[in-house]
Protein backbone atom coordinates (compact mmCIF):
# COMPACT_ATOMS: atom_id res chain seq x y z
CA UNK A 1 0.00 0.00 0.00
CA UNK A 2 2.39 2.73 1.07
CA UNK A 3 4.48 1.35 -2.03
CA UNK A 4 1.28 2.13 -4.87
CA UNK A 5 0.70 5.06 -2.73
CA UNK A 6 4.28 6.70 -3.46
CA UNK A 7 4.40 5.48 -6.97
CA UNK A 8 0.76 7.26 -7.04
CA UNK A 9 2.84 10.36 -5.83
CA UNK A 10 5.50 10.51 -7.84
CA UNK A 11 3.47 9.72 -11.13
CA UNK A 12 1.47 13.03 -10.12
CA UNK A 13 5.04 14.53 -9.43
CA UNK A 14 5.86 13.78 -13.36
CA UNK A 15 2.47 15.33 -14.44
CA UNK A 16 2.90 18.33 -12.57
CA UNK A 17 6.41 18.85 -14.38
CA UNK A 18 5.24 18.47 -17.19
CA UNK A 19 2.16 20.63 -17.04
CA UNK A 20 4.62 23.35 -15.86
CA UNK A 21 7.22 22.34 -18.72
CA UNK A 22 4.58 22.68 -21.40
CA UNK A 23 3.14 26.41 -19.43
CA UNK A 24 6.96 27.88 -19.37
CA UNK A 25 6.96 26.82 -23.11
CA UNK A 26 3.59 28.46 -23.62
CA UNK A 27 4.50 31.59 -21.65
CA UNK A 28 7.63 31.69 -23.57
CA UNK A 29 5.37 31.82 -27.37
CA UNK A 30 2.89 34.14 -25.41
CA UNK A 31 5.91 36.74 -24.63
CA UNK A 32 7.13 36.66 -28.14
CA UNK A 33 5.85 39.50 -30.44
CA UNK A 34 2.81 38.98 -32.21
CA UNK A 35 4.46 39.30 -35.34
CA UNK A 36 8.70 39.17 -36.08
CA UNK A 37 8.23 42.14 -38.86
CA UNK A 38 6.28 44.34 -40.17
CA UNK A 39 6.46 45.15 -44.32
CA UNK A 40 5.58 47.88 -45.93
CA UNK A 41 5.43 47.99 -49.72
CA UNK A 42 8.88 45.91 -50.86
CA UNK A 43 10.75 46.70 -47.50
CA UNK A 44 10.96 44.57 -44.16
CA UNK A 45 11.11 45.93 -41.07
CA UNK A 46 12.65 44.34 -37.33
CA UNK A 47 13.63 45.00 -34.29
CA UNK A 48 17.13 43.97 -33.41
CA UNK A 49 18.73 43.38 -30.53
CA UNK A 50 19.08 46.73 -28.50
CA UNK A 51 15.00 47.21 -29.13
CA UNK A 52 16.59 48.92 -32.61
CA UNK A 53 14.23 48.77 -35.49
CA UNK A 54 16.29 48.40 -38.67
CA UNK A 55 14.34 47.80 -42.11
CA UNK A 56 16.09 44.04 -43.40
CA UNK A 57 14.66 43.99 -46.81
CA UNK A 58 14.63 46.57 -49.41
CA UNK A 59 16.65 49.58 -50.09
CA UNK A 60 13.96 51.82 -51.67
CA UNK A 61 10.24 50.69 -50.60
CA UNK A 62 8.97 51.98 -53.74
CA UNK A 63 5.53 53.68 -53.83
CA UNK A 64 3.66 50.68 -52.48
CA UNK A 65 4.85 51.56 -48.80
CA UNK A 66 2.10 53.91 -48.24
CA UNK A 67 1.05 52.78 -44.45
CA UNK A 68 3.75 51.06 -42.00
CA UNK A 69 1.94 50.33 -39.10
CA UNK A 70 5.08 49.51 -36.02
CA UNK A 71 2.51 49.82 -33.38
CA UNK A 72 3.71 48.01 -30.66
CA UNK A 73 6.91 46.91 -31.96
CA UNK A 74 8.97 47.22 -28.34
CA UNK A 75 11.63 49.34 -30.16
CA UNK A 76 13.64 52.11 -28.69
CA UNK A 77 15.36 53.76 -31.58
CA UNK A 78 15.65 53.67 -35.02
CA UNK A 79 18.82 52.42 -36.78
CA UNK A 80 20.37 55.06 -39.37
CA UNK A 81 18.71 55.00 -42.87
CA UNK A 82 16.05 52.57 -42.03
CA UNK A 83 13.68 55.63 -41.78
CA UNK A 84 14.84 57.91 -45.07
CA UNK A 85 12.50 59.93 -46.91
CA UNK A 86 14.03 59.02 -49.82
CA UNK A 87 13.02 55.74 -49.90
CA UNK A 88 9.78 56.45 -48.19
CA UNK A 89 8.10 59.24 -50.41
CA UNK A 90 5.01 57.76 -50.55
CA UNK A 91 4.45 56.98 -47.01
CA UNK A 92 1.06 58.42 -45.95
CA UNK A 93 0.32 56.97 -42.58
CA UNK A 94 3.12 55.57 -39.75
CA UNK A 95 2.16 54.41 -36.81
CA UNK A 96 4.64 54.12 -33.91
CA UNK A 97 2.50 54.00 -30.50
CA UNK A 98 3.23 52.26 -27.91
CA UNK A 99 6.85 51.89 -27.93
CA UNK A 100 9.84 53.19 -25.95
CA UNK A 101 10.86 56.22 -27.87
CA UNK A 102 12.62 58.42 -25.91
CA UNK A 103 12.80 61.00 -28.35
CA UNK A 104 11.13 61.47 -31.95
CA UNK A 105 13.11 60.35 -34.71
CA UNK A 106 14.37 62.75 -37.00
CA UNK A 107 13.81 61.23 -40.53
CA UNK A 108 10.12 61.41 -39.67
CA UNK A 109 10.53 65.44 -40.37
CA UNK A 110 11.27 64.24 -43.71
CA UNK A 111 8.36 62.14 -44.80
CA UNK A 112 6.93 64.85 -46.42
CA UNK A 113 3.71 62.99 -47.72
CA UNK A 114 2.54 61.95 -44.19
CA UNK A 115 -0.92 62.75 -43.13
CA UNK A 116 -1.36 60.70 -40.19
CA UNK A 117 1.40 60.27 -37.93
CA UNK A 118 0.68 58.35 -34.51
CA UNK A 119 3.47 58.25 -31.29
CA UNK A 120 0.60 58.13 -28.72
CA UNK A 121 2.05 56.13 -25.89
CA UNK A 122 6.09 56.72 -26.10
CA UNK A 123 8.21 58.55 -23.71
CA UNK A 124 8.79 61.30 -25.75
CA UNK A 125 9.34 64.33 -23.53
CA UNK A 126 9.88 66.88 -26.48
CA UNK A 127 9.64 67.99 -29.57
CA UNK A 128 11.80 70.41 -31.76
CA UNK A 129 10.37 73.21 -32.48
CA UNK A 130 9.21 73.43 -36.03
CA UNK A 131 9.55 69.78 -36.58
CA UNK A 132 6.26 69.45 -38.82
CA UNK A 133 6.88 72.15 -40.92
CA UNK A 134 7.56 70.36 -43.61
CA UNK A 135 4.73 67.78 -43.20
CA UNK A 136 2.62 69.91 -44.87
CA UNK A 137 -0.30 67.53 -45.82
CA UNK A 138 -0.47 65.98 -41.55
CA UNK A 139 -3.45 66.37 -40.67
CA UNK A 140 -3.73 64.16 -37.35
CA UNK A 141 -0.69 63.68 -34.84
CA UNK A 142 -1.42 61.38 -31.80
CA UNK A 143 1.02 62.32 -29.12
CA UNK A 144 -0.74 61.30 -26.28
CA UNK A 145 0.14 59.15 -23.34
CA UNK A 146 3.75 60.97 -23.67
CA UNK A 147 5.73 62.55 -21.23
CA UNK A 148 5.32 66.02 -22.88
CA UNK A 149 5.58 68.53 -20.43
CA UNK A 150 3.53 71.00 -21.37
CA UNK A 151 -0.52 69.86 -22.36
CA UNK A 152 -0.51 73.14 -24.51
CA UNK A 153 -2.89 72.20 -27.68
CA UNK A 154 -0.61 74.51 -29.43
CA UNK A 155 2.64 72.32 -28.76
CA UNK A 156 1.50 70.73 -32.24
CA UNK A 157 3.21 73.06 -34.79
CA UNK A 158 0.99 72.58 -37.95
CA UNK A 159 1.26 73.20 -41.60
CA UNK A 160 0.58 76.06 -43.23
CA UNK A 161 -3.34 75.68 -44.22
CA UNK A 162 -4.30 73.67 -40.66
CA UNK A 163 -4.56 74.69 -36.88
CA UNK A 164 -3.55 72.85 -33.83
CA UNK A 165 -6.57 71.32 -31.95
CA UNK A 166 -6.10 68.68 -28.80
CA UNK A 167 -9.00 66.64 -28.02
CA UNK A 168 -8.71 63.78 -26.08
CA UNK A 169 -5.03 63.72 -25.80
CA UNK A 170 -4.95 63.36 -29.69
CA UNK A 171 -3.29 66.30 -31.21
CA UNK A 172 -5.34 67.20 -34.38
CA UNK A 173 -4.18 69.51 -37.03
CA UNK A 174 -7.65 70.75 -38.44
CA UNK A 175 -8.12 72.50 -41.65
CA UNK A 176 -8.56 76.51 -41.35
CA UNK A 177 -12.18 76.46 -41.27
CA UNK A 178 -13.88 78.53 -44.55
CA UNK A 179 -12.84 82.34 -44.33
CA UNK A 180 -9.59 81.62 -42.57
CA UNK A 181 -6.64 81.11 -43.28
CA UNK A 182 -2.89 80.03 -41.93
CA UNK A 183 -0.14 81.06 -44.26
CA UNK A 184 3.19 79.60 -42.27
CA UNK A 185 3.24 76.25 -40.25
CA UNK A 186 3.35 76.75 -36.83
CA UNK A 187 1.47 75.96 -33.39
CA UNK A 188 -0.43 79.54 -34.43
CA UNK A 189 -4.03 79.72 -35.15
CA UNK A 190 -5.98 80.44 -38.23
CA UNK A 191 -7.11 83.98 -39.02
CA UNK A 192 -9.86 85.34 -40.66
CA UNK A 193 -9.51 86.41 -43.84
CA UNK A 194 -9.59 90.17 -44.72
CA UNK A 195 -12.80 91.47 -45.64
CA UNK A 196 -11.88 95.12 -45.79
CA UNK A 197 -12.18 96.61 -49.24
CA UNK A 198 -9.36 97.06 -51.53
CA UNK A 199 -8.41 100.76 -53.16
CA UNK A 200 -9.68 102.05 -56.08
CA UNK A 201 -9.64 100.02 -59.33
CA UNK A 202 -9.40 96.37 -56.94
CA UNK A 203 -10.99 94.05 -55.19
CA UNK A 204 -10.44 91.44 -53.05
CA UNK A 205 -9.62 88.27 -53.94
CA UNK A 206 -10.17 84.70 -53.17
CA UNK A 207 -8.61 83.93 -49.59
CA UNK A 208 -7.75 80.03 -49.12
CA UNK A 209 -6.75 78.18 -46.00
CA UNK A 210 -2.80 79.28 -46.57
CA UNK A 211 -3.68 82.14 -48.14
CA UNK A 212 -5.42 85.61 -46.99
CA UNK A 213 -7.27 87.24 -50.15
CA UNK A 214 -4.91 90.03 -51.66
CA UNK A 215 -5.99 93.25 -53.90
CA UNK A 216 -5.89 92.01 -57.60
CA UNK A 217 -6.72 94.65 -60.18
CA UNK A 218 -10.42 95.01 -61.28
CA UNK A 219 -10.96 94.20 -65.03
CA UNK A 220 -14.75 94.89 -65.58
CA UNK A 221 -14.28 98.31 -67.40
CA UNK A 222 -14.85 99.08 -70.99
CA UNK A 223 -11.96 99.52 -72.52
CA UNK A 224 -11.26 103.10 -74.22
CA UNK A 225 -11.34 106.44 -71.64
CA UNK A 226 -12.74 104.81 -68.87
CA UNK A 227 -11.19 105.33 -65.22
CA UNK A 228 -11.95 103.53 -61.98
CA UNK A 229 -14.04 105.52 -59.43
CA UNK A 230 -14.25 102.49 -56.86
CA UNK A 231 -13.26 99.50 -55.51
CA UNK A 232 -14.94 95.99 -55.65
CA UNK A 233 -18.31 96.14 -54.59
CA UNK A 234 -19.14 93.43 -52.92
CA UNK A 235 -15.45 93.49 -51.42
CA UNK A 236 -14.75 90.76 -53.08
CA UNK A 237 -15.88 91.05 -56.33
CA UNK A 238 -14.58 92.00 -59.78
CA UNK A 239 -16.59 94.56 -59.88
CA UNK A 240 -15.21 98.33 -59.33
CA UNK A 241 -17.26 101.27 -60.47
CA UNK A 242 -15.76 102.85 -63.36
CA UNK A 243 -16.96 105.84 -64.85
CA UNK A 244 -15.43 108.20 -68.42
CA UNK A 245 -12.39 110.00 -68.19
CA UNK A 246 -12.71 113.49 -67.37
CA UNK A 247 -13.25 115.18 -71.03
CA UNK A 248 -15.54 112.24 -72.50
CA UNK A 249 -19.00 111.17 -71.78
CA UNK A 250 -20.33 108.09 -71.42
CA UNK A 251 -23.30 107.09 -74.47
CA UNK A 252 -25.82 105.13 -74.49
CA UNK A 253 -23.87 101.65 -75.82
CA UNK A 254 -21.59 102.45 -72.88
CA UNK A 255 -18.65 103.81 -74.25
CA UNK A 256 -17.07 107.24 -73.81
CA UNK A 257 -16.92 109.57 -75.99
CA UNK A 258 -15.10 113.03 -76.02
CA UNK A 259 -17.60 116.23 -75.93
CA UNK A 260 -17.17 117.25 -78.75
CA UNK A 261 -18.28 114.67 -80.53
CA UNK A 262 -21.65 115.11 -79.21
CA UNK A 263 -22.00 118.44 -80.56
C1 LIG B 1 20.48 47.85 -40.19
O1 LIG B 1 20.44 47.13 -41.40
C2 LIG B 1 21.45 47.50 -42.30
C3 LIG B 1 21.18 46.77 -43.61
O2 LIG B 1 20.68 45.51 -43.39
C4 LIG B 1 22.81 47.17 -41.69
O3 LIG B 1 23.83 47.55 -42.58
C5 LIG B 1 22.95 47.94 -40.40
O4 LIG B 1 24.16 47.58 -39.75
C6 LIG B 1 21.79 47.63 -39.47
N1 LIG B 1 21.89 48.47 -38.29
C7 LIG B 1 21.67 48.01 -37.07
C8 LIG B 1 21.81 49.01 -35.97
O5 LIG B 1 21.39 46.88 -36.85
C1 LIG C 1 -0.31 66.57 -50.32
O1 LIG C 1 -1.64 66.27 -50.69
C2 LIG C 1 -2.00 66.71 -52.00
C3 LIG C 1 -3.47 66.44 -52.18
O2 LIG C 1 -3.79 65.16 -51.82
C4 LIG C 1 -1.12 66.00 -53.01
O3 LIG C 1 -1.44 66.44 -54.30
C5 LIG C 1 0.33 66.31 -52.70
O4 LIG C 1 1.17 65.60 -53.58
C6 LIG C 1 0.66 65.93 -51.27
N1 LIG C 1 2.00 66.37 -50.94
C7 LIG C 1 2.95 65.53 -50.63
C8 LIG C 1 4.28 66.13 -50.32
O5 LIG C 1 2.76 64.34 -50.58
C1 LIG D 1 -8.60 78.05 -33.59
O1 LIG D 1 -9.64 78.47 -34.44
C2 LIG D 1 -10.71 77.57 -34.51
C3 LIG D 1 -11.64 78.05 -35.59
O2 LIG D 1 -11.78 79.43 -35.58
C4 LIG D 1 -11.37 77.44 -33.17
O3 LIG D 1 -12.43 76.51 -33.22
C5 LIG D 1 -10.34 76.94 -32.19
O4 LIG D 1 -10.88 76.88 -30.90
C6 LIG D 1 -9.12 77.85 -32.18
N1 LIG D 1 -8.10 77.20 -31.36
C7 LIG D 1 -7.44 77.85 -30.40
C8 LIG D 1 -6.46 77.04 -29.66
O5 LIG D 1 -7.64 79.01 -30.15
C1 LIG E 1 -4.11 79.37 -52.19
O1 LIG E 1 -3.97 80.32 -53.23
C2 LIG E 1 -2.61 80.53 -53.62
C3 LIG E 1 -2.61 81.65 -54.65
O2 LIG E 1 -3.68 81.58 -55.49
C4 LIG E 1 -2.04 79.25 -54.16
O3 LIG E 1 -0.69 79.44 -54.54
C5 LIG E 1 -2.12 78.18 -53.09
O4 LIG E 1 -1.67 76.96 -53.60
C6 LIG E 1 -3.54 78.04 -52.60
N1 LIG E 1 -3.52 77.12 -51.48
C7 LIG E 1 -4.44 76.16 -51.33
C8 LIG E 1 -4.32 75.32 -50.14
O5 LIG E 1 -5.32 75.98 -52.16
Amino acid sequence: MPRRFMAEKAGAGAGAGAWLAMLLVMLMLLHQPVQAQRTCGVCTFQVVSGQVLNKTVGGDCGTGCTVLDLEDFGFSSIADGALTASDLTSMTQLYMGTNQLTSIPTSISELTSLTYLYLNNNYLTSIPDGFFDKLTNLTRLDLSGNQLTTGDPLLCSCPAGFFPQLSLGLYTCQPCPPASFKSAPGTANCSACSTSPCDVGQYRQACNSTRDGECGECTNKMAGETVYVGSGYPYDQNACAWDCKAGYMLRMDESCSAYCEMV
